[in-house]
């Protein structure tokens, strides 16, 4: 392991631009579920790099596939061809249904390709379309594109002018919707479970009233399914659970299982319109994303899949036991191994006291603790996180209110 003798919190402040609230806490190695600092003390892993670490921490058959990898090729740029991108594109064409895929590096890139080539679609059938409907509550990421359909003013304000003609909507408003989508409207962006917003899933009359006025309109149907997708709610997609039939997908997060790599997915019918050097991504789909990538597909058809299902129920049902006994939580929402608790109250202290405790969880929504632990947690390890997680929001509830 490489470890250094200075203080990495204090070089931080000095060097690193000041864009996030850390916890002051370094990680040093972790295994499975847990994450392990400098002299040793172990910490549950709730939140798994924000859906990141799906496999785990250190799991030792992608750690084996990223070796490999790197001592055979790890990049060659998308200038020739390699063995391991196509591969990938076919096994996410055949879970997603959507025939084709392009390779990135993040949720953002991801999203950012389907926006440009929703209206690409429609600059190539020579009737030029430039509306984006999106979602309150939405989190879509923060490039140009992706930050102008997230819905909270103060991710956008600070960098306006933004891409310009996204008009937002409540997903809770199905005439709302329909009256948002139009004959202008080039695409409508939505996560079937909205993750940074609070951990909301879409309502089945929001999804029936995007289905129906896409048909009508034929604006195209962008799934965003980078956190809620993958398998982490125990089904491969979540979009279909919905009712939801997407035209273009973007995908990140759990896809790399902790290496970097995002996908945008197509339809036959909006890939059509795309031309060589439309886009392009120095870094998208090389050697070692796609090793990993792979090595995370294999895991979720090889039993993963089913296991978030049955961990998910146990977690869920101790979730609700918990809402049951502690007043302060106003809804449990979400599903397989993506929760949020809201609270009648900011969650920050929830979340200090959770890691007092040796429990790593999040805070999204300001209200809302979001649970995204790896989808290899057992029943034992949410056995043993569950009561320190109640004592947290307790100790929380206790406190003075500041
Ligand atoms: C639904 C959704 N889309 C896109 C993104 C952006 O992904 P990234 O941070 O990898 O750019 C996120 C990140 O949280 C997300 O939750």
């Amino acid at each position: 392991m490489l470890t250094t003798t200075s203080d990495p919190i204090a070089l931080d402040q000095q060097h690193v631009l000041q864009v996030y609230k850390r916890a002051p806490i370094v990680f040093e190695s972790g295994k499975g579920c847990a994450l392990f600092t400098r002299s040793g003390e172990r910490y549950l892993d709730l939140i798994s790099g924000v859906g990141v670490a799906a496999l785990g921490h250190a799991h030792p058959g992608l750690a084996r596939a990223i070796a490999d990898q790197a001592s055979t090729l790890l990049h060659t740029s998308n200038l020739f061809h390699h063995p391991l991108q196509a591969e990938l594109a076919t096994r996410l064409s055949s879970l997603t249904g959507l025939p084709r895929a392009f390779f990135c590096n993040s949720g953002a890139e991801a999203v950012e390709a389907c926006l440009k080539f929703a209206r690409r679609f429609w600059y190539t059938q020579g009737t030029p379309r430039a509306g984006l409907v999106a979602f309150e509550h939405s989190f879509h990421g923060r490039t140009m594109g992706a930050v102008s359909v997230t819905w909270d003013p103060h991710y956008r304000e600070p960098f306006q002018p933004l891409v310009p003609g996204v008009t937002f909507v409540s997903p809770n408003d199905a005439a709302a919707i329909a009256a948002a989508i139009t004959d202008a409207t080039a695409a409508v962006i939505v996560e079937p479970i909205q993750g940074e917003g609070g951990v909301r899933p879409i309502p089945r009359a929001a999804a029936e009233a995007i289905t129906a006025a896409c048909r009508r309109t034929g604006a195209l149907l962008i799934a965003d399914e980078v956190q809620c997708g993958l398998g982490r709610t125990g089904h491969p997609l979540y979009a279909p659970v919905l009712g939801l039939a997407p035209d273009l997908m973007a995908l990140g997060k759990a896809l790399g299982a902790g290496v970097p790599i995002g996908a945008a997915m197509f339809s036959d019918r909006v890939a059509a319109a795309a031309r060589p050097g439309d886009h392009g991504s120095t870094y998208g789909g090389n050697l070692l994303a796609c090793r990993a990538a792979l090595t995370f597909l294999d895991e979720l058809d090889g039993g993963l899949l089913a296991h978030v299902g049955r961990a998910g129920a146990h977690l869920e049902r101790g979730l609700r036991a918990m809402a049951a006994r502690l007043p302060a939580i106003r809804d449990v929402r979400g599903a397989g191994l993506m929760w949020g608790l809201d609270l009648d109250r900011p969650a920050a202290a929830v979340v200090d006291a959770a890691r007092e405790r040796r429990l790593l969880v999040n805070r999204t929504s300001d209200t809302v603790i979001r649970l995204l632990p790896p989808y290899v947690i057992t029943e034992r390890e949410i056995d043993e996180a569950l009561p320190l997680l109640e004592a947290a929001i307790a100790a929380a509830v206790e406190a003075p209110r500041q």
